[in-house]
């Protein structure tokens, strides 16, 4: 009998997996603070994860933890020097959620472009069509969109990207030309020349030490003045208080950002006051289909580590 630990909750549509299956326990912990998780975690032969931390601490005294299944594709709050050195696996939901995220960033790109927050107040107050030629829109139609890493996210964004008929340039050292053609984009190997050039700018690397602030005021400054920049990746990938300043010199149109350098996103932070920035709460895989995607792939994962079926390309390689 395997037993499974799922920090924090996730979708019925995954439990249900490991209800079905004689092999597994399973236990759900909503308490996510250190000391309960290191106080029960060792109990555990797996366990599913979203966002809290798993750091040296919690796991040193965890020696039946073989397996730590994301609920998602980023792992960054994981330790990953202690789990390579203790033999634990790490797996992600490669499939589930690129789709999701993908529709969050076109989401995010025309409400910017189309002034929707504004227009919308605008009718509630009675000011119908009165203050319309002091709303910039813009259309996404023939415009540039700059794709930052080329993996799972960036491949499902082009697709949609083609639909408005963008003109689309990628930026991503470890792809190559051919691939990136074979999508509809085109390479670029210069990330300063794509940012001058660019009228949409979307983030989808991982953050690590190459990528933290690779988007700071420097870069900023040279972009269009109708620049419009998303982030779903990561916070800080971004530097927030650059963008910050950026957007209140005029030197980009606009900015949507899903993830923060710090979550939740600092209650004094100045871009929860600035009007040219859209907000998420880290949501871009909330859809209700994308949160069962999730939770099925995240179990389904756990139970084919354990009966030695694991499809490969869930496994972080480290
Ligand atoms: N907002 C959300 O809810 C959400 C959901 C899923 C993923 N994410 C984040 O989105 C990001 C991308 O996810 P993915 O599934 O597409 O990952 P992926 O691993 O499939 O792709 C990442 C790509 O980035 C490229 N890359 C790495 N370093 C780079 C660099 N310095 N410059 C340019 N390209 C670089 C890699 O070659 C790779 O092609 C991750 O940061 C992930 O954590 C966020």
């Amino acid at each position: 009998m395997h037993k499974i630990a799922i920090i924090e909750n996730i979708h019925q549509d995954g439990i249900n997996l490991l209800k079905n299956n004689p092999n597994f326990e399973f236990e759900i912990i909503e308490d996510t603070s250190d000391e309960n998780l290191i106080k029960v975690l060792p109990n555990f032969d797996g366990c599913t994860l979203r966002v809290s931390k798993l750091n040296e601490k919690i796991m040193s005294n965890c020696k039946k933890l073989k397996v730590i299944s994301r609920h998602g594709v980023g792992y960054d709050n994981v330790d990953l020097d202690f789990i390579k050195k203790n033999n634990i696996t790490l797996l992600i939901t490669a499939t589930a959620n690129a789709v999701a995220v993908a529709e969050h960033v076109i989401y995010m790109m025309l409400f910017i472009s189309k002034g929707f927050n504004q227009y919308d107040q605008e009718v509630r107050i009675g000011n119908f069509k009165k203050n319309s030629s002091s709303i910039t829109t813009l259309e996404l139609f023939k415009k540039e969109i700059l794709i930052v890493g080329f993996g799972r996210i960036g491949q499902s964004l082009i697709q949609r990207c083609k639909g408005f008929e963008m003109n689309i340039k990628v930026y991503d050292p470890f792809v190559n030309k051919e691939t990136i053609e074979k999508f509809g984009g085109k390479k670029i190997e210069n990330l300063d020349e794509g940012l001058k050039m660019c009228d949409y700018l979307s983030m989808h690397v991982p953050l690590t030490k190459k990528t933290k602030n690779l988007i700071n005021y420097s870069k900023l400054k040279n972009m269009k003045k109708e620049a419009i920049i998303i982030n779903t990746a990561r916070g800080g990938i971004i530097n927030e208080v650059d963008l910050d300043k950026a957007l209140n010199e005029n030197i980009i149109f606009g900015a949507g950002l899903d993830v923060f350098e710090k979550e939740p996103i600092d209650k004094k932070s100045s871009l929860l006051s600035n009007k040219k920035v859209l907000l998420s709460p880290h949501s871009a895989t909330f859809t209700n289909e994308c949160k069962s995607r999730m939770s099925i792939e995240t179990i389904k994962n756990i139970i084919d580590f354990f009966e030695n079926k694991i499809d490969k390309s869930m496994i972080v390689k480290l």
